[in-house]
């Protein structure tokens, strides 16, 4: 059957009669027309649910991981330093996202503590950062007692609005930190294009985008750092971990020497009294193995994810007051680490998120509300009114922060964005069905809500 093309407004006035299943082209539908009372119940009103089955489990343990891991554990070289797992991991996964240099570490944050360090962030500096991100993302900033300046985002896309970077900078900025959220792709030449004008560096928190790719490189191989995570709900998991990428040797052999110590690594001068500065935040030997054998199914994984994305976006588009992301200027590939929509009240006669949020999970179908207005955390007031802050920074740039603290783009997306974790996206095509039929359910039982 060919998909017929409706405009926005078509498909507004038409649904009303229960039609919209069938304009969405998808095997359906009990809710609409002519289906038992118990299945046009809303789940939370107590009808039966759309989706009554399981979804995939995240992170999937690989058995054949297991010889290697016991193998090591029984040699006792459990640390990077006495085996060769961690530097084998690093030279696959600089192969994997095409960068000329990996260096892992022991996390995300720890990734952008390192990378931020390296990039010259001190005391009493500015880091321009995204603010619809997690928290990792801003806390490595206070971290270095250095001032995160929020860019608002644009709510279309989840992610920071290049065009909004440069009002933003001052004489104290020294770098941008942008944050692809949910593995879409920031639009990186416009980043760049201000970075090299302003001459700040760019570090990518690349923490939920393996393999996510721009003009067709890879998300961490595109800033001066990238930074990732290998937490365990991420597409690459090991419990914990992380890795910070790129093609600069000497910011790479700084990274190693922070990470490990203060040791110096590569090119940098060695000999007694050559220490610097650094912590311990160097990755174990099975962590690198988990990785390692991870590393086999993420190709598959990633296009699954994108398959079913790509099929949620075209039948969510569809249904009024359900508004998929839009991918950035030059992003050519998202992975989805959440499957975000925007979720508009309005068509829903004004039902609150939270309750649709509701009445979805009641569908069998789980989602979330994503971040928060965190740009008003208790944790920044509490940050920028400490003592070292007051002696960092003059009262009048505090003050000017504050009042520049209006992110009317990301308010927006905050209340409106909804997101299903990565592993629903590695359901079948019924599964896909089962979204977009719960959220359709929904929509035509709205006033049923009210
Ligand atoms: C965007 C972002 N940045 C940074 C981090 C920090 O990574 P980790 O939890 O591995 O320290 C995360 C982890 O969830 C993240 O999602």
């Amino acid at each position: 059957m060919k998909t017929r093309k409706f405009t926005r407004r078509q498909v507004i006035t038409t649904t009303s009669a229960g039609l919209l299943g069938s304009l969405l082209n998808f095997s359906f539908s009990p809710y609409s027309i002519g289906g038992s009372d118990q299945l046009k119940t809303l789940a939370i009103n107590g009808g039966d649910k759309v989706h009554k089955g399981s979804w995939p489990g995240w992170p999937e343990w690989d058995r054949s991981a297991e010889q290697g891991i016991i193998e090591m554990f029984r040699t006792g070289r459990w640390w990077r330093g006495g085996g060769e797992h961690v530097a084998e991991f690093e030279k696959k996964y600089a192969e994997l996202i095409g960068a000329r240099r990996c260096l892992a570490t022991a996390s995300g944050t720890t990734a952008l503590m390192t990378a931020l360090n390296v990039a010259g962030v001190d005391a009493g500096d500015e880091v321009l950062v995204s603010p619809y991100t997690f928290i990792a993302s801003y806390n490595v900033i206070f971290a270095h007692r250095a001032l995160p300046v929020f860019v608002d985002s644009d709510p279309a896309t989840f992610l920071m609005d290049p065009k909004k970077i440069e009002e933003r900078i001052t004489e104290r900025s020294v770098a941008i930190l942008p944050v692809h959220i949910y593995g879409l792709p920031v639009d990186m030449d416009s980043v760049n294009r201000v970075a090299k004008k302003h001459n700040l560096m760019v570090v990518e928190d690349a923490c939920q985008a393996w393999l996510a790719e721009y003009r067709g490189k890879k998300t961490g191989t595109l800033g001066d750092l990238g930074c990732f995570s290998f937490q365990n709900s991420k597409h690459l998991p090991a419990g914990e971990g992380g890795a910070i990428t790129g093609n600069d040797d000497d910011l790479l052999d700084r990274c190693n020497a922070y990470h490990n110590c203060g040791r110096p690594y590569g090119n940098m001068k060695k000999g007694p009294g050559n220490m610097y500065n650094g912590m311990n935040y160097r990755m174990q030997q099975s962590q690198a193995l988990i990785l390692m054998s991870q590393m086999n199914r993420i190709h598959k994984d990633n296009d699954t994810r994108l398959s079913n994305a790509l099929y949620l976006d075209s039948k969510l588009s569809r249904i009024p007051g359900i508004i998929p992301y839009r991918l950035a200027e030059g992003a050519t590939r998202a992975v989805y680490h959440l499957y975000p929509f925007r979720y508009i009240s309005e068509e829903f006669n004004n039902i609150p998120k939270e309750k649709f949020i509701r009445a979805l999970n009641a569908e069998g179908v789980p989602c979330s509300s994503g971040y928060g207005k965190q740009n008003h955390d208790g944790l920044i007031e509490e940050q920028i009114t400490s003592k070292g802050y007051k002696r960092l920074f003059p009262e009048s740039r505090l003050k000017q922060w504050r009042e520049e603290n209006v992110l009317p783009g990301n308010d927006r997306l905050c209340d409106e964005a909804v997101t299903f974790y990565q592993s629903i996206l590695l359901g079948s095509k019924p599964d896909m069905d089962d979204i977009v039929n719960a959220i359709t359910k929904i929509y035509e039982n709205r006033a049923s809500l009210v």
